[in-house]
C-alpha cells in the first residue's frame, strides 16, 4: 500500500463545562462531543525521499513543522525509526481556528492512517496516548462514535452509544480565535456550578429536541464574547430565523443552531443574515 485517503470530520461541543484550573495550566473539562458531517479529506502518500511534506488547498494552513499533522507524523517516524518520506495532502473544508477542531481531527486521521500505511501495529490505547501528547481534542476522533463524553483536558473519551441524529445550522465568522487566548480570558466561577453534562444527556438520549435545545451550554462563551461582544448577534439572528437552541462550539467563534429536522435547518439557513458566507447545514455523523 503506497497511499491512503481518509475523511477527517469536525466536531461540535453540545456542552462544555470548565470544572477547574489545573496545576499544569490546563483546564479540567466535562464536554459532550458530537462528530459532524463537515469533513476534510486527507491523503497520505509514501515517498522515496526522506522528507515529510504537506500540501493543502487552503492558504492559511501552515505546510511546515508547526502543523499538527507534521508533528503527528514526525512523532511516529521518530519512535519507529521510519526514514522514508511522506506527503500529506489536506483538502480543507473545515474552517480554521474556529472551535471545530479541524486541525486536531487532521492529526488523528494522520495517526490512525500511518498506523495502517506504515504497519505499526499500534493498539487503540497506544494511539490514544500519542494523540494526548499532541493536543487535547485529538483523541475523540480516534473513536468511531457520533457522541462522546470528554473529561480531563478533553482527551479522556467515553463513547456514548446513542442513536440520535441531530440537524444543525453552523455559522463560522471569518475570524480566527486561538483556544489559548480564550482560556486565558476565562474567569472561573465555581460557585453554584451546574452539571450541564448530566442535565443534557437524558434529552440527547431520548431525542427530546426542545429540552436538548434548552440544555446546550458553553462555559467559554463569556470569554469569547469578551473578545467579540458583537458575536452575540449571531445567536440572536439564528433564534430569529427559527432555531430552537443556539450555542458556541469549543473556543469559538463558530456558533451552531439546533434544528428539528433537515427541512427546518434549511429554512433557518435561508432566513439567516446573507452577509455571513460560512453557513453550513450539517448533521451528526
Ligand atoms: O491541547 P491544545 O493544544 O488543544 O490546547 C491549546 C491551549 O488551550 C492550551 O495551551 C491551553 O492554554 C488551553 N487549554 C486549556 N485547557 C484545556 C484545553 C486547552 O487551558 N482543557
Amino acid at each position: 500500500m503506497d497511499r491512503l485517503t481518509v475523511q477527517s470530520p469536525a466536531k461540535l461541543n453540545l456542552v462544555l463545562d470548565v470544572v477547574a484550573k489545573r496545576p499544569d495550566g490546563f483546564h479540567e473539562l466535562r464536554t459532550i462531543f458530537e462528530r459532524i458531517s463537515l469533513s476534510d479529506q486527507i491523503t497520505l502518500r509514501r515517498k522515496n525521499n526522506n522528507k515529510i511534506t504537506i500540501t493543502c488547498n487552503h492558504p492559511q494552513v501552515p505546510t511546515g513543522p508547526s502543523n499538527l499533522v507534521y508533528k503527528a507524523a514526525k512523532l511516529l517516524a521518530n519512535d519507529f525509526s521510519i526514514t522514508e518520506g511522506l506527503d500529506i495532502n489536506i483538502i480543507k473544508n473545515i474552517p480554521v481556528a474556529a472551535g471545530l477542531a479541524g486541525g486536531s481531527s487532521n492529526a488523528a486521521a494522520v495517526l490512525a492512517g500511518l498506523n495502517r500505511l506504515w504497519r505499526l501495529g499500534l493498539r487503540p490505547q497506544e494511539l490514544a496516548e500519542y494523540a494526548a501528547r499532541l493536543g487535547s481534542d485529538i483523541t475523540f476522533f480516534l473513536y468511531n462514535t457520533s457522541f462522546a463524553l470528554g473529561t480531563g483536558r478533553g482527551e479522556l473519551i467515553q463513547p456514548l452509544a446513542l442513536k440520535t441524529k441531530l440537524w444543525h445550522v453552523l455559522v463560522t465568522p471569518r475570524v480566527k480565535m486561538l483556544t489559548q487566548d480564550i482560556f486565558t480570558r476565562l474567569k472561573l466561577n465555581l460557585t453554584n456550578k451546574k452539571d450541564n453534562v448530566n442535565i443534557l444527556l437524558p434529552f440527547l438520549r431520548k431525542g427530546d429536541m426542545l429540552r436538548l435545545a434548552g440544555a446546550l451550554s458553553n462555559d467559554l462563551e463569556p470569554a469569547i464574547l469578551s473578545l467579540r461582544p458583537d458575536f452575540i448577534y449571531i445567536k440572536k439572528k439564528l433564534l430569529d430565523a427559527g432555531a430552537i437552541g443556539v450555542c458556541f462550539s469549543g473556543s469559538g467563534p463558530s456558533v451552531f443552531a439546533l434544528a428539528e429536522s433537515q427541512k427546518h435547518a434549511l429554512s433557518i439557513r435561508a432566513q439567516f443574515d446573507k452577509r455571513f458566507t460560512q453557513v453550513f447545514v450539517i448533521s451528526t455523523l
